[in-house]
């Protein structure tokens, strides 16, 4: 096992993504942090990881409020001690044409994207200085980040921040040993996808058609499709890789 005695922390880990991504972490003997705003989900997944014994830690907590970030990371101490991994999953998107779009959308989306991966790296790179060793991965998105899409304005703004904050990051807390690196999926079969799919009034199906045929892996994607890459990055093998974005989409 790669992450054995490791400890991490995995935003928006109760469903897609996040859950494929914490659930990998367990498997390779990392101890998780659980974290969602929603504590159902949340608890689901420690306990399933609990019950299959991995050491595991429900946290509810909306990453985007730093007050919230304080007290997850005050439980992950008292119960951990300390962190090495932190995971920033966490994301919305609202696909809104830009004359339709309200203040409160874009906040929306630019605090749960970048002021939730600020506040967690803030938290996080406290322990990580001082234990000289950590792994920060950071989840954007590739297209709206670099090329951008129509009614993305928040989304491809806030990813592109990501990036670029990666960067920063990464320079930053490199001679404390401490990589920094973001993970950029696309076409990942989630419910975000899928809820985004049935807003544009799509069936899924006609969906899966469409994007299949653009994908040169003619596959879509899977959570632990990502989850394979952030455990990487997690992980001894990545230990002189820092500053990148990796793209996970299935093709170029
Ligand atoms: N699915 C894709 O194809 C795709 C593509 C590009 C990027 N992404 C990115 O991957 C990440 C995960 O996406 P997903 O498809 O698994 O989404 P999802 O909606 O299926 O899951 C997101 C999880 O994050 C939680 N969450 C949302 N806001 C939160 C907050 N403020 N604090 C704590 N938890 C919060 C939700 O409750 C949910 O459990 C997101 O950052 C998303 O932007 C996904």
């Amino acid at each position: 096992m790669k992450l054995e005695n490791r400890v991490a922390v995995v935003t928006g880990a109760g469903r897609g993504i996040g859950k494929a991504i914490a659930t990998r972490l367990a498997l390779e003997g990392a101890r998780v942090a659980v974290v969602d705003t929603e504590s159902a989900y949340a608890e689901h997944l420690a306990d399933k990881l609990i019950k299959s014994h991995h050491d595991a830690l429900a946290v509810k907590a909306d990453v985007s409020v730093w007050t919230d970030v304080e007290r997850l990371f005050a439980e992950v101490e008292t119960r951990f001690h300390t962190v090495h991994i932190l995971v920033n999953n966490a994301g919305i998107r609202k696909d809104i044409p830009l004359h339709k779009m309200t203040d409160k959308d874009w906040d929306a989306v630019i605090r749960v994207q970048t002021q939730a991966c600020f506040n967690c790296c803030r938290a996080a790179q406290k322990y990580m200085v001082a234990q000289k060793y950590g792994r920060i991965i950071n989840i954007s998105s590739p297209v709206p980040a670099s090329l951008g899409e129509r009614k993305q304005t928040a989304y491809a703004a806030a990813n592109a921040a990501i990036d670029g904050f990666t960067r920063a990051l990464a320079l930053e807390l490199g001679p404390s040993n401490v990589t920094v690196n973001a993970v950029a999926p696309d076409y990942i079969d989630t419910e975000l996808l899928r809820n985004i799919v049935k807003e544009e009034g799509m069936y899924i199906d006609d969906y899966r058609r469409f994007a299949t045929a653009q994908i040169p892996l003619r596959r879509m994607g899977t959570p632990e499709d990502v989850a394979g890459v952030v455990q990487f990055l997690a992980s001894d093998d990545a230990a002189f890789v820092t500053g990148q974005v990796i793209q996970v989409k299935g093709g170029p």
